[in-house]
């Protein structure tokens, strides 16, 4: 068995969430997501709301809980709104687990079938940081879009350009980045990447370790920090104490047009992290030529990096909840293929201005 088949992309993300009906609103009218299919009691689950929701290839559950008594809740409590699942779609679940349970390594659950009138989809729970989980999902004899529990929602069209899923960030505690890389490469056969030390990415204040490992060639990317010390209190762990465990920081969601998927995401009204002008006088030194209009750039706040390969444009938003914890980042690639240093220090530099102003530097 080749170990570079077992998992083939990101299949959804789910949050857990103090109201589905709003991180859905936000989304549909922010975002450009749309409604494709909800769960609950109409549908036979009794114990919460989800919506499940498109945009190009990204699907996201939005999930709420209807008793204090439900893991939704407790999950909710505790860490506030946050990621519960990235999903992984698997060409074959029996094959996954056995070369996961060889390795002894990453921990699973056991394979479990849904029946419903669509088949039967098979799937199984991988733990990852924090209370984070991977469920791996084989739709081989399922045939729907719609996951088991969902009924099929009408809704318009209503895309900014967002294509995919380019990578996931999992924050993780100090001196864990390198297990976690461990449990992906070791443990379930992704590649690392790339790595960055706290010489790379660190400001006067904080700092903070980055490795990335991804999967058959580069259609899943999770990179993985860490804090590292530094004069101030590092951002990473200013999430780590408000999501009070290890989990995901951001999204990044890739389209073809940054330009334009950013301009109408501000109309929307949505806030992204603020980059100082001085950036900008810098960067043809940087990257060199670019296709793009600086100014225009500039105006968006939007960031530019290169690698050997290319470049790349991407911009954060400011947190999507109340904890400064989860986030988004829009990333447009031309070229490049991995992560540029530059803009991992002008990121952290914003964050650091965001966490300055709430008084936890
Ligand atoms: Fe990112």
């Amino acid at each position: 068995m080749s170990t570079d088949s077992l998992f083939n992309s990101i299949d959804s993300i789910e949050f857990y969430v103090g109201s589905a009906k709003q991180w859905a609103y936000f989304h549909e009218k922010a975002l450009g997501f749309r409604v494709v299919g909800y769960s609950g009691p109409e549908t036979g689950i009794r114990d919460r709301i989800s919506y499940l929701m498109e945009q190009g290839e990204v699907r996201m559950i939005f999930t709420g809980f209807l008793s204090r008594t439900s893991e939704i809740s407790r999950h909710v409590e505790l860490h506030g709104d946050g990621v519960k699942d990235v999903a992984i779609d698997v060409n074959n679940l029996e094959d996954t687990l056995s070369f996961i349970k060889e390795n002894g390594i990453a921990k699973s659950g056991n394979a479990k079938k849904i029946k419903g009138e669509n088949g039967s989809l098979a799937r199984a729970e991988l733990s990852t940081f924090g209370e984070t989980v991977h469920s791996l999902r084989d739709y081989s004899e399922w045939d729907s879009n719609l996951p088991p529990g969902f009924t099929e929602i009408e809704s318009p069209e209503n895309n900014l350009g967002v294509k995919k899923v380019d990578h996931v960030v999992g924050n993780v505690e100090e001196n864990k980045m390198d297990p976690w890389v461990n449990y992906y490469v070791k443990g379930l056969g992704f590649n690392q990447l790339m790595s960055f030390d706290d010489k790379d990415i660190s400001t006067k204040y904080s700092a903070l370790k980055s490795k990335v490992v991804e999967y058959g060639g580069r259609k899943i990317i999770f990179p993985i920090n860490e804090p590292a010390l530094g004069l101030k209190k590092s951002q990473i762990q200013e999430y780590l104490d408000y999501y009070e465990t290890s989990g995901v920081q951001h999204i990044a969601l890739a389209t073809d047009n940054i330009i334009e998927t950013v301009r109408k995401m501000r109309n929307n009204g949505i806030r992204f992290l603020e980059t100082p002008g001085t950036y900008y006088d810098e960067l043809d030194e940087r990257v060199g030529r670019i296709d793009e209009d600086l100014d225009v750039l500039k105006k968006l706040n939007i960031l530019v990096d290169r690698d050997d390969d290319g470049y790349l444009l991407q911009i954060f938003t400011q947190p999507i909840g109340d904890r400064p914890t989860f986030f988004y980042e829009v990333i447009q690639r031309k070229g490049a293929t991995s992560f540029g240093k530059g803009n991992f220090k002008a990121l952290f530099e914003s964050i650091e201005r965001e966490q300055e102003k709430r008084g936890n530097l």
